[in-house]
């Protein structure tokens, strides 16, 4: 079986004659079981990490960016640009660099985590810090991009969806059928959406059946709750720090006929479920484990039963990408002597 989403998928997605294959064989993750925290939740269910922090740069964007950084190479761009809270602009640029092309990318200053920030300098693309939130962003390179020769490669780029749509078929494939419930973080919404039209489109084609999505947003940056854009966003899971989510329509769609729903969690909840994925051998960065604090929350006011259910959580950045919130939020190693009598005294006393 050909690794990488195109190679592998192509046959599946709705993209011009003329796309490239820029790849780094992203997809292929694993779907990992993590059954004692499935007992710590209440038990009674069947839980799987998708961990999409896997992929060459750390995140799930790698999915979509390979499909829509092809289509832009195939038909002669020779550059992308991008708004990003880290991730994109980061794939954005490792994508765009092997594809030969310049990559363009403007985040929010002083709210990127530092291993995003560090892989997109690393690949070479052209960071731009603006004085503002994401939004602020995405609002000029929409228009520079209408203005300027130069592929837009956020989720507005419809190809972006045909990529990451590819997560929810690996899913059925892995498990046999989708599962009853997919919860998974909610930011600029691209992925949300992604993830119905692929399950919906596999279910028509190998009746893999449909979840009720649960899609999680951080109660400081929760227009989709809300009902109504957020001027100043914030929460410490900053992948997710958005305030007009570009596809929030379609989320919300997304939500209604799965018959799931559009919840928020508070930052603790959310590093609370950022440790606990961490003792399940699973480390995350805070955003990527929101679905999940989302599942948490909901099971314990009642609202789900999830009795001999099958539910995915998607975990979509590595905890590489944000070191600097565990040196705030665990305790830091203990410092020694280097001597064999302190060793001892240490070991001896336990933690
Ligand atoms: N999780 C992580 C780790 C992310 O980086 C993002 C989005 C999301 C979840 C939310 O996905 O936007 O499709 O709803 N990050 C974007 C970025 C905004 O610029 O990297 P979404």
């Amino acid at each position: 079986m050909p690794s990488g989403v195109l190679p592998h998928y192509r046959h599946l997605l709705d993209i011009p004659a003329h796309t490239a294959e820029i790849t780094l064989l992203e997809g292929d993750t694993p779907l990992i079981p993590v059954p004692r925290l499935a007992e710590e939740l209440g038990g009674g269910f069947e839980l799987w990490v998708k961990f999409e922090g896997l992929n060459p740069t750390g995140s799930f964007k790698d999915r979509g960016m390979t499909v829509a950084v092809s289509e832009a190479a195939g038909r002669g761009a020779k550059a992308v640009i991008c708004a990003s809270t880290g991730n994109t602009a980061a794939s954005a640029a490792a994508y765009a660099v092997r594809a030969g092309m310049r990559a363009v990318v403007l985040i929010p200053q002083g709210k990127v985590a530092a291993g995003k920030l560090a892989g997109a300098v690393a690949y070479g693309a052209e960071v731009l810090q603006i004085d503002g939130s994401f939004d602020d962003a995405l609002s000029l390179v929409v228009e520079i991009s209408q203005k300027f020769p130069i592929a837009l490669v956020n989720s507005l780029n419809p190809f972006r969806l045909e990529g990451q749509k590819t997560a929810a078929f690996e899913i059925c494939d892995t498990l046999g059928s989708a599962p009853n419930w997919l919860c998974l973080p909610v930011g600029n919404a691209g992925n949300i959406t992604a993830y119905w039209m692929g399950f919906r489109q596999y279910h028509a084609l190998k009746q893999t059946g449909l979840p009720r999505i649960l899609g999680v947003q951080a109660v400081g940056s929760a227009p989709l709750v809300l009902g109504h854009p957020v001027d100043h966003p914030e929460t410490v899971a900053t992948a997710i720090r958005i305030g007009r989510p570009a596809r929030g329509e379609q989320a919300l769609q997304a939500a209604e006929e799965s018959a799931g729903r559009i919840i928020a969690v508070t930052d603790d909840e959310i590093l609370f479920m950022q440790r606990r994925l961490a003792a399940n051998g699973i480390w995350v960065e805070p955003a990527s484990a929101a679905g999940l604090a989302g599942l948490a929350h909901q099971l314990r006011q009642g609202k789900l039963d999830l009795q001999g259910q099958r539910v995915v959580a998607v975990c979509t950045g590595h905890g590489l990408k944000d070191p600097d919130i565990i040196t705030r939020t665990f305790q830091q190693p203990a410092l020694i002597p280097a001597r064999m009598a302190e060793l001892e005294d240490f070991l001896a006393g336990g933690r």
